[in-house]
């Protein structure tokens, strides 16, 4: 089977936000120790909604490679790059399109509310439509087989692997692909050769989920194989193709949803964001200035911690103890609503103080993220070209 391997983007369509952080990048920091991981900067998803004033793509590009860095994505573990740089992400994206039902995209969830939502906007486009096949490309032609996301994005990555599913059956068919296969099973000497048989009968004759999964954990320990008949023995296990695309898994983020200033979701749009690098000054009068229980009119008012945004703040920045001094202090106007937010104000500069200091350096000298990214985009591209070099030859585009 093909290694763990982590893809992710975002859409660079303006200043990243502490909900963000919270909500995904958090997320890609844990990850990018664990497992091989590429990140990468989705500019034409951007250019999907933002088509008519692009300006804003490029700017966004630059500042959010900067926020991942200065939020601790390590280039030293993990993949940077621009989607656009890696324009096989594109070739992919037209030959999937081809095979791919029109249903299939119109009824992706995301497709209709979009089109609501931004009623601004006219999205009645084709490269709107094929948004989520453009992320099927983006994910499959790394053959990656986990994606964190929100939970928005479920249905994109189903759908990715109904297309990875379809391309292997449509595809998937080798010339004397039994044959090759079985001289592959030779290759696993007598012993292991038998159990294998054995456990691919147990598997396709009886439904048996463990055989397959012993038959794979022996496959990835046998050295002598190589990769291609590896591949071939994967697929010959679960049928007679041959898996050139892979089946990749949504990997939901363990995320607090941090909410904006206003208690509703944090989003630029609402103007009840705290940008990753935003202004210490800034921080403090924002939270200063924000609402609170709206029924505590005087500060000998008794509050009510449920109906004040700055709780929902003090849920995700505060340990059990000051949460304990804010429900007892507010619900009997012990404690002041300045008093209240200062723990919120203190962690919030806390967490963004290591983050000023790393942008600091990529700030000085822009040519480091130009570097980062030139070399992720390198990575990326050899790995998007090993892909590409298979589906061209199973969609007999090969000329050899
Ligand atoms: N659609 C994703 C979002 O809006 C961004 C994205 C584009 C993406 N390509 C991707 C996410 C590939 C994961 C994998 O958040
Ligand atoms: Fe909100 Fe704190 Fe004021 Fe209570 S004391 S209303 S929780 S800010």
């Amino acid at each position: 089977m093909y290694p763990d391997r982590v893809v992710s983007g975002m859409r660079p369509t303006g200043t990243m936000h502490l909900g963000h952080y919270h909500g995904a990048l958090k997320n890609w920091i844990r990850m990018q120790s664990q497992q091989p991981c590429l990140f990468f900067v989705a500019d034409w998803h951007a250019l999907t909604t933002h088509y008519d004033d692009p300006a804003i793509i490029e700017r966004s590009t630059w500042d959010m490679l900067v926020d991942w860095l200065a939020a601790g994505i390590d280039p030293s573990q993990a993949t940077l790059f621009i989607q656009s740089r890696v324009p096989e992400h594109a070739e992919l994206h037209l030959l999937l399109s081809m095979a791919t039902p029109l249903g299939w995209l119109e009824r992706v969830p995301t497709y209709k509310d979009q089109i609501d939502n931004l009623s601004n906007k006219d999205l009645a486009t084709y490269g709107f439509l094929g948004y989520p096949l453009l992320q099927a490309a983006d994910v499959l032609i790394y053959r990656a087989t986990q994606v964190p996301v929100g939970d928005d994005q479920v249905p994109h990555i189903e759908m990715m692997r109904e297309i990875a599913r379809r391309f292997n059956h449509m595809y998937g068919k080798e010339k004397g692909f039994e044959e090759k296969a079985m001289e592959a099973v030779k290759k696993l000497g007598s012993k292991r050769a038998r159990l294998y048989l054995e456990l691919r009968t147990g598997y396709q004759q009886d439904g048996k989920d463990d055989a397959l999964e012993q038959a794979h954990a022996m496959l990835n320990d046998a050295q002598s194989l190589s990769m291609i008949d590896r591949e071939r023995l994967f697929g010959y296990l679960e049928g007679s193709r041959k898996l050139i695309l892979v089946e990749p898994q949504a990997k939901l983020t363990v995320a607090s949803r941090l909410p904006g200033l206003d208690g509703r979701k944090m989003s630029k749009s609402y103007g009840n964001a705290i940008s990753l690098r935003e202004d210490k000054e800034s921080v403090v009068k924002k939270v200063r200035t924000m609402p609170t229980d709206p029924a505590r009119v005087r500060r000998t008012d008794a509050g009510d911690p449920r109906t004040c945004p700055v709780w929902q703040l003090h849920k995700v920045y505060s340990d059990e103890a000051t949460r304990d001094w804010v429900v007892k202090g507010c619900t009997t106007a012990g404690i002041g609503c300045i008093e209240c937010k200062q723990p919120v104000i203190d962690a919030i500069v806390k967490e963004q103080e290591p983050m000023h200091e790393r942008a600091q350096q990529y700030l000085d000298d822009p040519s480091l993220v130009r570097a980062i990214v030139a070399d992720g985009c390198e990575t990326a591209r050899k790995l998007a070209q090993e892909t590409m070099r298979d589906v061209r030859e199973a969609m007999g585009l090969a000329y050899t």
